[in-house]
């Protein structure tokens, strides 16, 4: 990869243009000025000597203009819309509420999610609780809020919520999620939609599923819903799955159901890297919107969506900064201060995510292949193997791209390591939407038994 490229992928994330209803929503607002990265007005140099590194940081002008984007392109299907944010991508209150501010709605998967929602102001009737294995307290609560819908995955489901329901004298509106077996031609570990995975009610299952629903007197059914798994960058599975369930939705309709809305689920994926790397592609938002028109657009029903990482992805990004660098016999080792507990995907999904320096390398730099790693006791706490890098020394800052979804949410403390800040920008202003807690912090959930001498504590 020459610098150009390297530079390109920042540059290629420019702000989003909030009235194209197209695929150029990227949202990224991370651009070289001057020779300093810069997140939207802000220098990123500076966040990370105020804040100190590692730190997550979030671009959230980008986030909202690029779901300015999504609902205006969304509109195009037909139907009216409602986008539910997928609240597992970025449960930060700052990014809820973000969105809740231009009218999102939120998915949720669990108590905790569902609770973060309404802290951030996102009205009840525009929330969807999906997930396989709801708890019987986190059914309850959903319906005293009164939420819009509850996604059912499972008979068990089905007959526990209905026995919850009528314990709380309610009516609980339902949407079955279908496994509509399409392949989503993405990671294995985030593919959702096949037979054989955990996910849904297999489609074939779904009529003897309606019958057992008559005898449910407390659920009413509301919709249909699919999720066929995250990140897909192809139209087409989205069109094999959204046919299925427009199929599945006529014949349900046709026994009497009455259908309120269908839920298309999430998953739209984002460019990670440069083409080289197999990393540029995005999900063509535009065949995106064709195929969700010809199939479920023609039953004119309203359409809910669950977004996330298009929503907060390309968005944030990670800073952390080199502490050794080391050359071995056969490789280069860049060591950096964040670690697999600040950022997974590396580790879990050999996922690549962009490195640049903060510092624009010069036209001429010369790029060497480094193994990028973070200071825990595993070789699997690796973000990058063998990635071509600019000269870079112990106290350089770089940041790690596309970190805005799955990133702060998936981390650890493992090795005792603090949890990362989070800083939001926008425009030309910036906070700390999470302040780095102490080693203190950490340890006060502990207690050592009464059987354990004490120690004494060490403060
Ligand atoms: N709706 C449902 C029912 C889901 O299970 C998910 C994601 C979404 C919506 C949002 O999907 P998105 O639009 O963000 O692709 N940790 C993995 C991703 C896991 C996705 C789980 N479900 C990663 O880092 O790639």
């Amino acid at each position: 990869m020459s610098g150009a490229a390297g530079q390109q992928a920042v540059e290629g994330a420019r702000p989003a243009q909030p009235e194209a209803p197209s695929d150029s929503a990227l949202g990224g607002a991370f651009a070289y000025r001057g020779g300093q990265l810069h997140a939207e007005q802000v220098p990123l140099a500076r966040i990370a000597e105020q804040v100190g590194t590692p730190c997550h940081v979030y671009a959230g002008g980008a986030m909202q203009a690029t779901y300015r984007a999504l609902a205006a392109a969304l509109e195009g299907i037909g139907p009216p819309t409602t986008i539910c944010y997928a609240v597992k991508a970025n449960p930060h209150l700052a990014v809820i509420r973000g969105f809740a501010e231009l009218g999102a709605g939120a998915d949720v998967v669990s108590e905790g999610e569902l609770r973060r929602a309404l802290a951030a102001g996102v009205p009840p009737g525009r929330i969807v609780f999906a997930g396989v294995g709801k708890t019987e307290a986190e059914m309850a609560f959903a319906l005293e809020t009164g939420i819009l819908q509850l996604n059912a995955e499972s008979i068990d489901e089905l007959k526990l919520l209905d026995a919850v329901a009528g314990r709380l004298g309610r009516s609980a509106p339902v949407a079955l999620r279908v496994n509509p077996d399409v392949d989503a031609r993405t990671h294995a570990k985030i593919s959702t939609g096949k037979v054989g995975n955990k996910f849904g009610i297999d489609i074939d299952q779904v009529p003897a599923t309606l019958e057992l629903l008559r005898g449910l007197p407390n659920l009413r059914l509301d919709g249909l819903a699919v999720h066929i798994g995250s990140q897909l960058v192809h139209a087409e599975p989205y069109e094999a799955a959204f046919g299925r369930l427009a199929e599945l939705a006529r014949e349900v309709i046709g026994q009497g159901w009455a259908l309120r809305h269908l839920d298309l689920g999430g998953g739209m994926g984002i460019p990670y890297g440069p083409a080289a790397e197999g990393g540029a592609a995005r999900l063509p938002l535009a065949d995106y919107v064709a195929a969700a028109r010809r199939t479920v657009g023609r039953l004119g029903l309203p359409l809910v969506f669950e977004p996330g990482r298009y929503l907060v992805g390309n968005a944030g990004l990670l800073l952390a900064r080199v502490i050794y660098v080391k050359q071995g016999r056969s490789k280069r080792f860049v060591i950096l201060d964040a670690a697999m507990n600040d950022l997974i995907r590396p580790t879990l999904y050999d996922a690549w995510h962009e490195i640049v320096p903060l510092a624009e390398p010069a036209p001429d730099a010369r790029y060497e292949p480094a193994d990028v790693v973070g200071p825990v006791c595993e070789s699997g706490d690796i973000f990058a193997p063998a990635r071509p890098l600019p000269p870079l020394a112990p106290g350089d800052v770089i940041a790690i791209l596309s970190t805005g979804a799955y990133g702060a949410t998936m981390s650890s403390t493992y090795n005792s390591r603090l949890p990362a800040p989070e800083v939001m920008v926008r425009g030309s202003d910036s906070a700390v939407i999470k302040q780095r807690p102490d080693h203190a912090a950490l340890m006060a959930l502990d207690a050592v038994p009464p059987w354990l001498a004490e120690t004494g504590g060490a403060d």
